[in-house]
């Protein structure tokens, strides 16, 4: 009786533990643009920049998928906070895209991404990374 109600307790600490972590696990998804756009930018990023703050402040339209890889790839920074300090997506160089380093804890210009809302798990930005070093393909 006793074990029972320590393991229903235990459980319910762990389930809370996982559910309060920042972000979402899509560690299984294959680094595609199709899987970046729709497990990470269509849900962490739209509130802002598919209207108001993101394309007023951001000068980053991303609201459908076609659209934001052509407003990302190669394109130089233009935002508030942003503009002249480098490129969102540079293809194979992750570590040299703003749409990679924005959503790291220290970016090299303006505020981390998503703003105001919890910080992207390792594996969402691990999903990004990937799909920037494998050549940011419109796969
Ligand atoms: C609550 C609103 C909000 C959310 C959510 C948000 N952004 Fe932003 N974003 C902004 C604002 C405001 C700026 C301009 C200031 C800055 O660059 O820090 C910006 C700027 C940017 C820029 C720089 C664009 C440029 O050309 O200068 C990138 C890249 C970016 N955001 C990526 C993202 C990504 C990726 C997500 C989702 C993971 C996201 N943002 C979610 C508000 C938001």
């Amino acid at each position: 009786m006793r074990i029972a109600f320590l393991l229903a307790v235990a459980t319910t600490l762990l389930a809370a533990c996982s559910s309060s972590s920042s972000g979402t696990d899509v560690s299984g998804l294959a680094p595609t643009w199709t899987n970046v756009y729709s497990a990470v930018v269509a849900k962490k990023c739209l509130p802002c920049h598919a209207t108001s703050t993101g394309v007023s402040l951001g000068k980053l339209d991303l609201s459908a998928k076609d659209k934001a890889y052509a407003n990302l790839l190669n394109v130089a920074a233009q935002g508030s906070s942003c503009a002249g300090q480098g490129t969102l997506v540079v293809p194979g160089q992750a570590s040299s895209s703003l749409f990679y380093q924005k959503v790291g804890s220290s970016p090299p210009c303006g505020l981390t991404m998503p703003f105001q809302l919890a910080p992207l798990s390792g594996s969402e930005k691990n999903l990004i990374k990937e799909w920037i070093d494998g050549g940011a393909k419109n796969n």
